[in-house]
């Protein structure tokens, strides 16, 4: 680098040392630009979030929900959709840094397109009844404290045959996406799909956890469960009421799991850990349903379970040898 300033700035060169200005402009419009005025902000000395502390209002926003759904239809709308924008974080708009969320209305009689992303999403039901997001021909049926999965290029479509205004929660990581410019979006070829499996079908295989069907696997990187419905969480919340002591730090917090070959037990790793153990606050705070590791050899509970154990797929990140090879 000395060098080429030694070079840049002889007698003669039009970049001269008493007019920097002029060579900074200069290298500017070659498509360079000087390291050294951007050295702190491009190596910092520890993490910094351009996200800020905010919180959104849910009883302010949902009178302009409602203004929306009459202004605006889905068909012009694609999604009616409030972004929560965090102040911090405008352009392009995130809510954090990895992800995006934002308020959705549908109103009764009304069908949202049928359409794929790259993005992951996920739903929390806030308020409403009777209506369902198809998800690859599954029709997954929305009840408020619901949260349903809709994994990434799955076709996904709403339909309200309800009475009253739907409302959720969406959660997308398309800033993430974006990121690695893996941002890809497509069209149904009809406005919503038609159902090719039955209602609700991978809730009710999958939702138990430890009692999943033996003659099925759950394949890809997703979980397998179109929705961990709230009538399931109060009950296991129920179930411990009397006995959970929790964590100093979260309280009591029950984690969603993903029963796929990529699920928790093998991408949640605290610092340290020598294998697959629980490593989650709420999985510290208690005993965790047994679930089975090929590496680190954690017995299966049930015979569901330890046939998953020995599927090749069902695999701790860790190498055998001990040296970490994922996240
Ligand atoms: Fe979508």
């Amino acid at each position: 680098m000395l060098s080429v300033l030694s070079i840049s700035t002889r007698k003669g060169s039009p970049l001269t040392t008493d007019a920097p200005h002029d060579a900074y402009s200069a290298i500017r419009e070659l498509g360079a630009a000087p390291l050294w005025r951007y050295f702190g902000d491009l190596f910092l000395a520890e993490p910094r979030s351009a996200a800020v502390p905010y919180r959104w209002d849910y009883s302010a926003l949902r009178p302009h929900m409602m203004h929306f759904a009459g202004a605006l239809s889905l068909e012009e709308a694609e999604r009616r959709v409030l972004m929560l924008v965090n102040p911090g974080m405008q352009e392009p708009p995130a809510t954090v840094n990895t992800l995006y969320a934002g308020i959705q209305i549908i109103m009764p009689g009304e069908t949202a397109q049928a359409h794929r992303h790259t993005a992951n999403a996920f739903r929390f039901i806030i308020e409403g009844s009777s209506a369902y997001t198809t998800v690859n021909g599954e029709r997954v049926h929305m009840s408020p404290g619901d949260l349903l999965m809709t994994p990434g290029w799955h076709w996904h479509d709403h339909q309200h045959e309800g009475t009253e205004p739907m409302l959720w929660l969406d959660g997308l990581d398309f800033p993430l996406t974006n990121t690695f410019e893996a941002g890809f979006f497509e069209l149904f070829e009809d406005r919503t799909q038609k159902a090719l499996v039955p209602d609700d079908l991978s809730t009710r295989r999958f939702i138990h956890g430890r009692l999943n069907p033996a003659w099925e696997q759950a394949t890809g990187p997703s979980s397998p469960v179109g929705n961990y419905p709230w009538h399931e969480t109060e009950r296991a919340f129920a179930a411990i009421a009397d006995d959970a002591q929790g964590s100093d730090s979260e309280g009591i917090v029950l984690e969603y799991t993903n029963l796929g070959p990529a699920g928790p037990c093998c991408r949640r790793r605290t610092a340290g850990s020598a294998g697959c153990g629980p490593t989650s606050t709420a999985a510290r705070a208690g005993p965790r349903p047994a679930r089975s590791c090929t590496s680190c050899g954690v017995r299966a509970a049930s015979r569901s379970a330890s046939r998953r154990s020995t599927s090749p797929r069902r695999t701790c990140s860790r190498s055998p040898a001990g040296s970490p090879t994922g996240s």
